[in-house]
């Protein structure tokens, strides 16, 4: 670790590739962090980062006579190669060395004076190299650290780290800027290669070739909303931050001291992994494509298909309703690369030239629930009063439209591609379909709809008399307020003040007691769990306050929001959503100035959360432990 550093003149080498040379010449391995023109690196000596983090030098993979020049982590026993130099030109022999050319570029050359590998920076003259502690070497004007000619983050092979900066735009489209290994000892380009495509919004993407093996799905400003299991923690750190009119996409980790990295393998597999102190390794978060779960495997399906793994009838593909397989003998023998096709044409497609007769019927919308959304996605500005829906249906060419928190309208004019089905999690996918197409839901019989009329009644009868009783029991005049439901951390949404469609079972606003005069209106956000999660450092020890019967009370602190206590009910808490709902409504009425600030709450799943405003003088156990738990 970073922590304790010695005195550069009595460091102990301990790294096999440095030992002979140490041994030898021990004056040498008072390494520096940089270089400067004039000066050289012969195989043997190294660079090592003022925090001695990283370190560079010259080293081979498995084949001794293949010389490399690059970067990996210094003083962990899995030190790991994170950048090469000479990737394309490996050195022979031992005879390498790092050097300046006369025209200010860094550069490596073999024994024979050959040039291997160059910087190729034009401007360069009179320049300096540094390894810093994120892992980059920086060449930049000696004497003025500002003035960088280049860096080997904007080189990167096949990891990415925290630090780096990938420059997104529409006119750069697709920025592939990992590519993997030719094979676990071979660092030279191999067959897949990882980036972003920032179409629509945001995606992370692993091309085999030109074709796409896998994508994150879109991001939400939080999390990429195809990767329902993503650890929220490590999800979080992902940002796209504006930089002199460039946009750039960055990770940090939520605790900085944490080692942390991304790579694509060179079996074209994503990973991020994080060094565990304690056990002396590289601990996978996640990978991707899952290799246990097919449905993460591009377009699996087909167009019009849906991928759904925890389906445990025979095959994991089906076709949208309203759709039916273009090649039926492939299909049902597993081959599903055709896709679907769609049973009846469109309203608008249909025309009484073409034999079929133009009917009235108007086109619908089936829902998938829970569903990884398809690749190709429009960004659709809708106008206020005007619906993602009807903006759908002016286009004949919308195949299908979503609301997503954070992005806004998504609609789709192509063929729907990569379509996954997820048991919790992912977003409601709205399917143009045929009006003969459309389900069950055109269709309940009468009976259904009393049932449920007479349900809702009843239910809206127990709200008004939880009311009253609530009411009568605490004498508490409130100021009316209105609750409207956001959601997510993104404080720019704060007053927006229109309720959008959530990704959860908790969707829809809840008006439930916009009774009255409306004073003083006061909105509750509806958080993520990832954005509550990394907020209490995802409910650390060191973050709680208590325990009570209900569950835990952690504080934290979240961009833009004064320090926050967070009241996690326990899962075993029988409460029902409706029940939980109705209590934060009936907080939200009590904001009275002498009682803690409910700022938000948050429902995911099976997690249920308050979030208060935290006051280190107040009795707080009295807010949180006794009033308002109900359940
Ligand atoms: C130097 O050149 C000779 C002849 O071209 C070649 O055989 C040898 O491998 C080269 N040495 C290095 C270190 O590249
Ligand atoms: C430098 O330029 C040479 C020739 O133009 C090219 O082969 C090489 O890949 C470049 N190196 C880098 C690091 O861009
Ligand atoms: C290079 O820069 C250093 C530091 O600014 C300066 O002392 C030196 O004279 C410069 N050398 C040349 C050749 O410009
Ligand atoms: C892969 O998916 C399975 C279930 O589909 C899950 O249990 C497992 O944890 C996943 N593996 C990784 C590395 O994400
Ligand atoms: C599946 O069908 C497509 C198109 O007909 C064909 O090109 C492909 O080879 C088939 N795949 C397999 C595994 O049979
Ligand atoms: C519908 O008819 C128009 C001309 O009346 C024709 O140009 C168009 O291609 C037809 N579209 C379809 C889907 O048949
Ligand atoms: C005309 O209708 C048939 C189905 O009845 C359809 O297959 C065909 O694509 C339609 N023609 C056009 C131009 O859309």
């Amino acid at each position: 670790m970073g922590g304790n550093r010695k005195n550069p003149g009595t460091r102990i080498c301990n790294f096999s590739f440095l030992i002979v040379f140490c041994w030898a010449l021990p004056l040498f391995c008072s390494a520096s962090s940089s270089i400067s023109q004039g000066q050289s690196i012969k195989d043997g000596e190294t660079l090592i980062s003022d925090g001695e983090i990283f370190e560079l030098g010259f080293f081979s993979l498995g084949n001794p006579s293949s010389r490399y020049v690059g970067i990996r982590y210094y003083k962990i026993s899995d030190p790991s190669v994170i950048w090469v130099a000479n990737r394309e030109n490996p050195i022979s022999d031992k005879s390498g060395v790092l050097e300046f050319r006369s025209d200010g570029n860094l550069v490596v050359l073999d024994g024979n004076g050959t040039t291997v590998w160059s910087t190729n920076a034009s401007a360069a003259t009179n320049s300096t190299a540094r390894l810093n502690d994120e892992g980059s070497l920086i060449l930049s004007r000696r004497g003025d650290a500002s003035m960088v000619y280049w860096q080997s983050f904007d080189d990167a092979a096949d990891t990415f780290l925290p630090g780096m900066k990938v420059e997104v735009s529409d006119e750069i489209g697709e920025n592939r800027f990992l590519s993997s290994w030719k094979s676990e000892s071979d660092p030279s380009a191999g067959g897949y290669s990882m980036g972003v495509d920032p179409r629509g919004s945001l995606q992370i993407v692993i091309w085999e070739g030109s074709e796409r093996r896998w994508r994150s799905g879109h991001w939400n400003k939080q999390i990429f909303i195809g990767v329902p299991n993503m650890p929220t923690t490590y999800a979080y750190g992902f940002k796209l931050s504006d930089e002199n009119g460039k946009s750039y996409f960055t990770y940090k980790p939520w605790n900085p001291s944490d080692k942390l990295r991304f790579r694509i393998r060179w079996d074209g597999y994503e990973e991020q992994l994080k060094w565990a102190e304690e056990k002396s390794q590289w601990d996978v978060i996640q990978s991707h494509p899952n290799k246990t779960n097919q449905c993460e495997f591009y377009n699996k399906c087909g167009r019009f298909g849906v991928c759904s793994a925890s389906d445990e009838s025979s095959s994991i593909c089906s076709c949208m309703r309203g759709f039916q397989p273009r090649n039926l003998d492939q299909w049902t023998g597993g081959n599903w690369s055709e896709g679907c096709s769609r049973k009846t044409l469109l309203q608008c497609q249909r025309n009484s030239t073409n034999g079929t007769v133009a009917s009235d019927e108007k086109d619908g919308f089936e829902a998938i629930r829970c569903a990884k959304l398809p690749d190709f996605a429009d960004l659709v500005v809708t106008v206020p009063g005007e619906s993602c829906e009807e903006k759908c249906l002016e286009n004949c060419a919308c195949t299908a439209y979503a609301i997503v928190q954070g992005i806004g309208c998504m609609m789709w004019t192509e063929d729907l591609i990569d379509v996954e089905k997820f048991t919790r999690g992912g977003n409601t996918l709205h399917i143009r379909v045929a009006h003969s197409d459309l389900g069950s839901k055109n269709k309940l019989s009468t009976a259904v709809i009393a049932v449920i009329s007479v349900a809702g009644a009843l239910f809206a009868v127990i709200i008004l008399l939880l009311l009253w009783k609530f009411k009568a029991k605490l004498k508490v005049l409130p100021t009316t307020s209105s609750i409207s439901w956001l959601r997510g951390g993104d404080t720019s949404t704060l007053n927006a003040g229109k309720s959008t469609e959530f990704s959860t079972d908790a969707s829809g606003s809840v008006d439930v007691y916009a009774e009255g005069n409306q004073v003083n209106r006061s909105e509750l956000r509806l958080l993520n769990l990832g954005c509550v999660a990394a907020a209490t450092n995802n409910f650390s020890e060191e973050n709680k306050l208590g325990k009570g019967g209900f569950g835990t009370v952690y504080k934290g602190s979240l961009p833009g929001l004064p320090q926050i206590a967070v009241k996690r009910l326990s899962r075993r808490s029988t409460q029902g959503l409706d029940e939980f709902k109705n209590e934060i409504s009936l907080i939200a009425k009590l904001q009275h100035r002498n009682l803690v600030r409910l700022l938000g709450c948050c429902i995911e799943g099976e997690e249920k959360m308050l979030v208060y405003e935290y006051m280190p003088n107040k009795s707080l156990d009295f807010f949180l432990f006794s009033m308002f738990s109900f359940s």
